[in-house]
């Protein structure tokens, strides 16, 4: 089993979008897949047409197998599960900052739990706080949406420091472009910029602004389902690429 994260500090880059497309692309490919939404907001769990759930009260029951298992639901694809968002991982990061071994309790959960999975997709919530330490442990790869502008260069730039100061692997960072549009002088120079100055930590992948990400909202599914044969999608079915080769 593998973990897979989509994960950046920054909000509104293309997490979600790119976790429910790459959680797909791997159920494609002919993985089982079980996607975590672990940002209380839910939008996942909304894309995938299953309700957050309301009856967990606590997130202790993250660390309990049987109800961990218990809150999984399925989607309308086959093997491809889904552990929808709860109002429990509101407190998640001050929960397992109170733990003992706090850095390694979500590698021990998802290991439990995720053993009928091929890969565990977590899609995060944007910080750095105890949650993402967990999920920079926990994962054998991170991948890091940057929409191709100053600011969210500074913030992988923050991530890369993160790692260093913390002795974390840096490989398992994968930067990929998120929202690119060719037609803007800043995005191409800040594509170009970072692939010299970042190029070990970045996939050669651009997601570009394309209104059928966007409309992933009406029709509550991934976007390869409902326009398959357009940019968005190709450029998803890449970056599933690059991950399987990555996961090996
Ligand atoms: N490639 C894209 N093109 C156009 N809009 C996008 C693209 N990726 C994401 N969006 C939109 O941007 C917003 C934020 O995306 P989302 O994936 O939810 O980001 P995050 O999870 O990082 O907060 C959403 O409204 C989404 O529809
Ligand atoms: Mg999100």
């Amino acid at each position: 089993m593998k973990i897979l994260a989509c994960y950046s500090n920054k909000g509104g880059v293309g997490k979600t979008a790119a976790a429910v497309n790459v959680a797909y692309g791997l159920r494609r490919a002919g993985k089982r897949v079980l996607l975590c939404d672990l940002d209380p907001q839910g939008a996942s769990s909304f894309y995938f047409r299953v309700k957050p759930s309301k009856k967990l009260k606590d997130a202790r029951f993250f660390f309990d197998v049987a109800r961990f298992t218990r809150a999984i639901r399925g989607s309308d694809f086959e093997d491809l599960d889904i552990l929808p968002a709860n109002m429990t991982f509101r407190n998640f990061d001050v929960f397992l900052s109170r733990m003992k071994n706090s850095r390694s309790r979500l590698q021990k959960a998802l290991k439990k739990v995720g053993n009928e999975y091929d890969v565990v997709v977590l899609d995060c919530p944007p910080n750095i706080s105890s949650l993402s330490e967990n999920v920079f442990k926990a994962s054998d790869a991170i991948l890091v949406p940057i929409i191709p502008t100053t600011l969210s260069e500074r913030t992988f730039e923050q991530l890369i420091e993160f790692f260093d100061e913390h002795d974390l692997p840096k490989k398992k960072i994968l930067g990929f472009f998120s929202m690119a549009q060719a037609s803007k002088k800043l995005h191409v120079g800040t594509i170009d910029k970072m692939k010299a100055d970042h190029g070990k930590r970045l996939l050669d992948v651009a997601v570009p602004f394309a209104t059928d990400v966007e409309k992933m909202g009406v029709h509550r599914a991934p976007v390869a389902t409902f326009a398959g044969s357009r940019p968005a999608a190709a450029a998803y079915d890449a970056l599933c690429r690059d991950v399987l080769e990555r996961l090996g």
